[in-house]
């Protein structure tokens, strides 16, 4: 014991995130709101009001239909089938509706699979720059992370890198397409490869090595691009989805886990995801959501729309003299910063009402990352203060 309340894997953890930790207790990050006329841009939320038929949704679902409605509920079958349907019209692929997991958003799917799959000292492999809780869930499940370091010139990470980085104690990789912060939707010929990768490397070490593939984007995507689905390259795959992104509502906690229909061990790892979901502190979402969840899986946010602020944003940044490439899919457009001290860039755009996340908060030093969940309106107001910041490091 060393005096600290605090278990030391969550020490660990927070320490693993101090950065971000420490940009969002930053006066610059709290105070982002307080004028009206500032533009934030730092994490994906809405900006506008919520879709009216989610609205709609949550208050027709809301009227009890019966004694049980709010009673406790799991992974309800009509839950279960709804997801099982959807992802067979949209992807082609039946699921067992008995290997879907209804989770509070993609937070809750991968903080189960990464529990039920790591015994202490495994380790599991991920991709930086990456989502910010990768590290941090593979730590507070008593985990190692092994980071494989992205190529910001093909957006995907080296097979060789991966190849690498994979040892006895591998135990998962973690893969996130679209990709956030990148935009970048990983190619087929990299999921093929890593698939047969995978498999070459799991007789190797003499167990599976688990794809746990975080698809919370999936449906964000531009230009009529496909997502693929990295699960599609390789059996031993967990999908994990969430509504918070397509429906734009990240504080109405919904997503799933599904273990992929060619996944060797999925009857024997039934009963052990909802013993995850339990002992993770009942890691289902609330009756209300799973009761609506057909209506929810029919409404998305404008796609065409975020695609024009996308487009919009690149010209304007571009003609100002930023160097960023166009995103693929997601939320996000990542700008080399133009001062090389991305977090010195940032407080300069904040001066100028604009509020971005330094990406060395976030294991992407020299890029800063805009959200373009933003309104038409905010987006307007804030090229000035865009142009100011890029002209003051150029002078
Ligand atoms: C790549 C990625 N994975 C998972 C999550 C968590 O999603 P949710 O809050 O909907 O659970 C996010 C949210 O930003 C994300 O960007």
């Amino acid at each position: 014991m060393d005096g600290s309340p605090i278990a030391k894997r969550i020490a660990l953890a927070q320490q693993g995130v101090a950065t971000l930790l420490a940009y969002l207790n930053s006066a610059e990050y709290l105070h982002r709101s307080d004028d009206p006329e500032n533009c934030d841009f730092v994490f994906g939320n809405p900006n506008e009001m919520p879709l009216a038929g989610f609205v709609e949704a949550m208050q027709k679902w809301s009227v009890p239909q019966n004694k049980d409605w709010f009673a406790y509920k799991l992974n309800e079958p009509d839950s279960r089938e709804a997801v099982a349907e959807s992802l067979q019209a949209w992807r082609g692929v039946r699921y067992d509706p008995e290997d879907i997991f209804l989770t509070t958003g993609a937070f809750g799917a991968l903080a189960v699979a990464i529990n039920a799959l790591v015994n202490p000292g495994d380790e599991v492999i991920f991709i930086s720059p990456p989502w910010f809780f990768y590290a941090p869930m593979i730590i507070a499940a008593n985990g190692v992370p092994v980071r494989v370091l992205t190529d910001m010139r093909t957006l995907e990470p080296s097979l060789q890198a991966i190849e690498e980085a994979v040892s006895r104690k591998t135990r998962a990789i973690i893969l996130n397409t679209p990709n956030n912060p990148t935009g970048k939707l990983y190619s087929e010929g990299f999921l093929k490869r890593l698939g047969e990768l995978l498999v070459h490397k799991s007789h190797q070490i003499g167990h599976s090595i688990y794809l746990i593939s975080d698809e919370s984007y999936s449906k964000i995507i531009f230009d009529g691009r496909k997502h693929l689905s990295p699960t599609r390259y390789y059996p031993h795959s967990f999908l994990v989805y969430t509504y918070g992104k397509t429906l734009l509502t990240p504080g109405q906690r919904i997503g799933y886990l599904a273990l992929s229909p060619e996944m060797p061990e999925r009857e024997a790892l039934r009963e052990g995801l909802l013993m995850t979901q339990m002992v993770t502190g009942y890691a289902i979402p609330n009756a209300l959501l799973q009761h609506a969840i057909r209506d929810l899986d029919r409404l998305s946010i404008d796609i065409p729309h975020l695609q024009t602020k996308r487009d919009r944003m690149v010209a304007e940044l571009r003609g100002m003299g930023y160097e960023l490439h166009v995103p693929e899919g997601t939320f996000y457009l990542l700008p080399k910063s133009p001062d090389p001290d991305d977090v010195a860039f940032s407080r300069r755009l904040g001066r100028q009402k604009v509020f971005c996340l330094p990406g060395s908060v976030a294991e992407m030093p020299g890029y800063f990352r805009i959200s373009i969940t933003a309104s038409d309106e905010m987006i307007g107001r804030s090229l000035a203060g865009f142009r100011a910041a890029i002209e003051r490091v150029k002078a």
